[in-house]
C-alpha cells in the first residue's frame, strides 16, 4: 500500500477493466478531460465497446471506480502489438491516461499506470512506451519510465 493511501481508500477506489455499464458512470466525460471527445450514442458506444472487447489482452482499458459516488474517476489504455523484431516480440503502447480533476494527487494516475504496466509485462512485452506532454514527464517517471527519443505525428483532420 502506498504510504499516503489509507484502507479505506483502497476498498472506495475499485481497479478493473472498463465495462459496458460504465458509459452511465461518466466514462466519457472523464476522456472529455484529456482531448477532443464529443459525446457517443449507447449504440456507438456498444459497437465500439464489442469491437474492443474482442481483442482480449490484446486491447485493455483500465478505470478506477469511486465506489461511493458510482463515478469512473481515473483511466487509461493498452494496445499489445505484435512484431515480427526482437524474435516476434509484443510491445505495449499507453494511452488516453486520465484522471478526474477532482480525485488527482491521491495516487490514482499511479496505480492506472501501474495496472497497464503489469499487464504488457505479463502479456509477455519486451517494453511499454507512450507519449507525454513535458508537463507530464514528472508523472510518469514517479511511475518508472525514462525519457527516450522524441515524438513524431501527422494529422489527418
Ligand atoms: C497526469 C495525471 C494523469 C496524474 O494523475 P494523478 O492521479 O493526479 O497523479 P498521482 O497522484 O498518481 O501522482 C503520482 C506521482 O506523480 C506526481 N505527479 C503527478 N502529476 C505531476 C505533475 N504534473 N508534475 C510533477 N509530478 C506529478 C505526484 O506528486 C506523485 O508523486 P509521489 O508518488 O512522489 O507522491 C493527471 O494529472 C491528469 O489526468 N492530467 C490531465 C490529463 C493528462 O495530461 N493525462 C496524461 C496524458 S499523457
Amino acid at each position: 500500500m502506498e504510504s499516503n493511501t489509507t484502507s479505506s481508500d483502497e476498498q472506495r477506489y475499485q481497479v478493473r477493466r472498463l465495462e459496458i455499464t460504465d458509459k452511465n458512470k461518466g466514462f466519457m466525460e472523464l476522456l472529455q478531460q484529456l482531448t477532443v471527445c464529443d459525446s457517443v450514442t449507447d449504440e456507438e458506444f456498444q459497437k465500439r465497446f464489442e469491437e474492443l472487447k474482442a481483442y482480449g489482452d490484446d486491447h485493455v482499458i483500465c478505470v478506477i471506480e469511486d465506489l461511493n459516488l458510482s463515478k469512473i474517476v481515473a483511466t487509461g489504455s493498452v494496445f499489445i502489438e505484435k512484431k515480427f523484431i526482437r524474435s516476434c516480440g509484443k510491445v505495449g503502447h499507453i494511452e488516453d491516461v486520465v484522471v478526474d480533476s477532482g480525485a488527482r494527487g491521491m495516487q490514482l494516475g499511479k496505480k492506472v499506470a501501474g495496472f497497464l504496466v503489469d499487464h504488457a509485462r505479463l502479456t509477455g512485452c519486451y517494453k511499454v512506451i507512450l507519449d507525454c506532454s513535458e508537463d507530464n514527464r514528472a508523472f510518469y517517471e514517479k511511475c518508472g519510465f525514462k525519457k527516450k527519443e522524441i515524438q513524431m505525428v501527422k494529422y489527418f483532420i
